[in-house]
């Protein structure tokens, strides 16, 4: 159990929102007894994940982009609502933007993100059609730290998966996801036990 009050997490979301829903069912069935989920943030008009949170009952705001004159002030506003909540600390869900020095200074080494390849290979988009063009047998996903490079920071938690001769972009697609939902709850409970140190570009983690 964690020793302190749970962290207060808040959760950015651009699309599906199948992540964000894990983390959070991963919270109801008290699989994150660490973790408050206390907003999504989605950067898209319209998209199911807004809906989704909302049914989970994690409160959700919408926050575009082009709303701003830049974005600083996008990201200035977004910081508004997470100091509303109080929030601890971030996790990138399929959040389909980088993040800049705003969030990064306002959270760092507390803002995580899921990608789906085994970085340093794949980053950026369509990580698994990349990954089934470059011809590798094995790819996999990879929960890190955030900083202000592209599935760069430090690497909290790595899953790998195999690739198999038939795949599509989508048969990939599908078998990673469950691989990403658990590695995310994974990471999540270790980052709210306190669990993780970084050293240098390092996750070490330390023991239950
Ligand atoms: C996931 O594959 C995630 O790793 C990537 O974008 C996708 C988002 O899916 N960054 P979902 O919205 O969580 O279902």
């Amino acid at each position: 159990m964690p020793e302190h009050r749970p962290l207060r997490l808040a959760v950015f979301a651009s699309g599906r929102g199948s992540n964000a829903m894990a983390i959070f069912s991963a919270v109801r069935s008290g699989r994150l007894p660490g973790i408050d989920p206390v907003l999504l943030v989605c950067d898209r008009e319209k998209a199911p994940v807004l809906e989704k949170a909302r049914e989970s009952g994690v409160p959700a705001v919408q926050i575009l982009p082009r709303s701003y004159p830049s974005k600083d002030d996008y990201e200035k506003a977004i910081l508004a609502h997470l100091h509303d909540k109080k929030a601890d600390a971030i996790a990138l869900a399929g959040y389909m933007r980088l993040v800049g020095p705003v969030l990064i200074g306002a959270f760092p080494d507390r803002i995580l993100n899921i990608h789906p390849s085994l970085l340093p290979a794949f980053p950026g988009l369509h990580a698994q059609r990349q990954a089934i063009d470059y011809g590798v047998r094995v790819t996999g996903v990879t929960v890190h730290f955030v900083d202000l490079l592209m599935d760069h920071g430090p690497i909290i938690l790595q899953k790998s998966v195999p690739v198999f001769p038939e795949d599509t972009e989508e048969t990939l697609v599908e078998r990673l996801l469950p691989v990403e939902h658990e590695a995310y709850v994974e990471a999540l409970a270790a980052f709210s036990g306190g669990r993780l140190q970084l050293s240098g570009r390092r996750v070490l983690w330390k023991a239950d």
